[in-house]
Order: C-alpha cells, then structure tokens, then sequence
C-alpha cells in the first residue's frame, strides 16, 4: 500500500489534505491525474445509471438539508460508534478498538496510547455526523449536519422527481455527491474518509417485486465494477449477517475487493423496503405514497439501492492497475528495468497519449507539437520532450497513460509516428493522418 500511496504523490493522483500545514487527518485532495481518473469513473457511472436508463432520472441535491430529515432518517438516534476515552492521555478510542486490554470502564481496562490501567471509561454513543450551524447564531436552534449520505436527498425530492419527469414506478433516482462522517478510526489512504464522494442510486418499487428487483441491481453492479478492468478473482459477494444489518435494512449484500490490506467492501445494495419513504412521510405530514392507476391501487413504494463510493471504487481501481513488471528490453531502453505501470482501462486513464519528439531537434519538436495540439482538441494528451526517451515513457507508465507517440527521423521522410502500447510495449507505425481514427478505435469501451 505505502508503494502505490507514493505513486498516487509521486504523479499527481492524491495529495494529503493541507500537507504544507501537516495535513488534515483522513482527508485527501485529488491532483492532476487524480481528479481526470475520479471523473472518468464518476461519468462512466453517470451514463450507465443514468443515460443508458429510461427509468432513472438524475440529481444533485444539496448537502445541507433540514435538520428533521436526520430524525426521520434515524441517523440522529442511530448513527453512532460507541467510543471509550482515556482519563489520562485524554485519547479517544472505539470501544471495539482490538488494541484495548481488559475492559473499558473496568479497573482492567487498559489505555491503547499510554499504557495506564483503569483510566478508560465506559463505552459511550458517540454520532458520526458533523455539526455546523446555520445563520449568524451558533445556537441549538441554528444545528445543522453535513449530509452523512447522499441517499436522504434523494427520498426528499422523490415527489417531485416523480411530478416533474412523469416517471412511473418502478424507476429510479440517481445523485453523485459529496458526503461527510466523523469517523473515528479511519485510515488506509482513501479507503475510509471523513470527506467522500457517494454514487447512489434508488430505485423505487411496488411491495412485493423488490426481491426481484434486489436480484437485478446486484447482478448489474457486479457487471458494471467488471467492465472496470477489475480481475474477477479479486471481487466477491458478502451477505449481511441480521446483525450486521443496518436499521433500514432487510437485505443487504456488499461487494467486496482484495485490497492490500484485505478484503473490504466499496459498494453495498440494499434492500430498504419502504422504511425511507415511510419515515419521511410520518417526520414531514407529506403523502408520499404512489397511486397505481393501472389497478387503482395505493402503496408506498419499497427502495432497492446501490451505494457506492466514488472514492473507493477509484482505490479498487488503482489497486487493480497496480503492477511491478521485469522489463527485459524495449525501443530506447537496452539493459533490464523493473517497471512500475498503472494497467488502467483506457477509457478511465486521465491521460490518453502522450506525444514525444524523440530528440529536440531535426525539426522533430515542431512536428511533435503540431500532432499534441491537434489531438487535444479530442482527447487528453501529453506533451514531454524532457529526458531519455526511456525515462519518458516509464514516467508515462506509472500514470497509466496507454499509448505514447513517438516522432521520430522517419516521420519526415513518410509521415508516421510509432504508437506505443503500455501494455504489450509494442510498437506500430501509423500515419499522423490516421492517429485520431487509431486512438479512438483502441479508446473505446
Ligand atoms: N446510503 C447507504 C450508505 O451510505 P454505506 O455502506 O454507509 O451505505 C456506501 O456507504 C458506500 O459509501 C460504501 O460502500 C463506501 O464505498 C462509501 N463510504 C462510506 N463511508 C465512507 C468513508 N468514511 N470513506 C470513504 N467512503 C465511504
């Protein structure tokens, strides 16, 4: 993990949070690479949910909501970790924080950070949501949470998504956005966040097909974290135990990756029956039941939904990508090297060619910048002309660009380039005329 987090530094995917000041616990900013590979993920979720789909209709909803929603929600009442404090250090732990000894509250109960017995208290509930206030009086009457899940705004806006798009059950909302918890033990780079990026979707369905329909959304995530790139064997199912089940739950089934540091989920699909909606319309005096005009009948409308992390799902795909290969030869580069390349999926790479003269000079610069500014028009591409062409492409791999284009002496006489393949690190002549035709070909899917 410590490779691939100096990677993500090292070419710009992920800096810590305000470094320059010694960096904000569990936050992370996205940098150059970063924020194209996040995107690229994000719009490719976008399109599957939301373009490809007649039934899904698109939202952003904003983070600050009415403080009701979180009662309704049950996040007030049950969004919580039960945590134990030291007298001594004054460190605040997770009860279930495996480095205590004894037992919290007990004279046994030993304080992971100083060592001193008998100083923890009793496990007390601790709420993960972040406070802030609303208008110019930091009062009680002034609370408002930071959204601790993108999902509540869209159970609110349901009415209106439903009267405005002339939807009919079953369909489905779908909403990318930020969401934010106080987590008490986070950690593993970008795997657990007090700052993240949720992808949501709920579908809302008559009572009674919502297993079917739980069925259906499991197998389509499934396909679509596949067509990712990510290797099968390093992805498996895990079916909530009843204890593990969240309030709102009746079934729940997480999709979980071999990361570095073990298997771990980074998407869950629910089934939440009609808790949401039920809730909301008990909390708010709204209706917020469906008339099915085809049968004259009234219900509330049960919700399967599918929540991933944007997050997440772009460290399962640098995992993924990540490889250390022997390189026995290439073009440029004569003795054995160990390379370090991102395998990226050329759709998700942030950067798709990058364009090199082979030398700076015999006109090949020109040539080079001529070639970069016309295919940037379409694609994001990259310009370096700094270093040994070995030294080049190496730096290209470790970003996960997938073709580098060479301008070299021949290009002069007959008009091509050679068009490298980070994969296979072969090498194929193409006409500068054909090189968008060529990228586009080897970009898609
Ligand atoms: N609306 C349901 C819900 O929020 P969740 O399992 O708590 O369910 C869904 O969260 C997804 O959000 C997780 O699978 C994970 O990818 C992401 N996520 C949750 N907490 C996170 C955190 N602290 N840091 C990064 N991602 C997080």
């Amino acid at each position: 993990m410590e490779k691939l987090v100096s990677l993500a530094k090292r070419r710009g995917f992920v800096f810590q949070s305000s470094e320059i000041y010694g960096g904000l616990g569990s936050v992370w900013d996205y940098g150059p690479l970063g924020v194209e590979l996040k995107k690229n993920i994000k719009e490719r979720w976008w399109r599957s949910m939301v373009h490809e789909r007649e039934d899904i209709e698109g939202l952003d909803a904003a983070i600050l909501m009415h403080p009701r929603v979180w009662e309704a929600s049950g996040h007030v009442a049950g969004f919580t970790d039960p945590l134990v404090d030291c007298k001594h250090c004054k460190n605040r732990f997770r009860a279930d924080d495996p480095r205590i000894k004894g037992t919290p509250g007990q004279p046994d109960g030993q304080c992971p950070a100083c060592g001193t017995k008998g100083s923890l208290t009793a496990p007390r509930q601790f709420n993960l949501m972040f406070k802030t206030f609303m208008g110019p009086v930091e009062e009680d009457a002034a609370m408002i949470f930071m959204r601790p899940e993108t999902a509540q705004g869209i159970y609110v806006n349901y009415l209106n998504v439903l009267q405005s798009s002339r939807q009919k059950v079953p369909f489905g909302i779908a909403q990318i956005g930020k969401a934010f918890r106080n987590e008490i033990t986070p950690g593993n780079f970008i795997f657990r966040t007090r700052e993240f990026e949720q992808m949501e979707m709920q579908f809302f369905v008559k009572p009674g097909s919502d297993g079917e329909w739980f069925e259906f959304w499991r197998a389509e995530r499934m396909k679509w974290i596949q067509g990712l790139g990510i290797r099968p064997e390093k992805l498996r199912w895990h079916q909530h135990g009843k204890n593990e089940l969240a309030h709102y739950a009746k079934d729940a089934y997480d999709i979980e990756y071999e990361f570095p540091f073990g298997w771990n989920e980074f998407e869950g699909i629910h089934n939440r029956g009609d808790f949401d909606l039920s809730r909301h319309q008990e909390y708010s005096g709204k209706k917020l039941d469906y008339l099915d005009t085809t049968v004259n009948e009234r219900f509330v409308p049960n919700v399967v939904e599918t929540s991933a992390g944007a997050d997440r799902t772009t460290l399962v795909v640098l995992c993924d990508a990540y490889r250390e290969e022997a390189v026995k030869s290439e073009e440029g580069i004569e003795k054995e090297e160990l390379r370090v390349v991102l395998k990226l999926k050329p759709e998700l790479a942030p950067i798709k060619a990058a364009v090199f003269p082979l030398v700076n000079k015999d006109g090949m610069p020109d040539v080079a910048r001529r070639i970069y500014d016309d295919l940037r028009k379409r694609f994001n591409v990259f310009y370096d002309d700094g270093g040994s062409i070995g030294r080049r492409y190496r730096r290209q791999d470790e970003a996960g660009t997938p073709f580098g284009i060479t301008i070299d002496g021949q290009t002069s006489q007959d008009q091509t380039v050679t068009v490298r393949d980070r994969d296979t690190l072969k090498q194929v002549r193409v006409a500068t005329g054909q090189l968008v035709s060529h990228l586009q070909d080897r970009l898609r899917g």
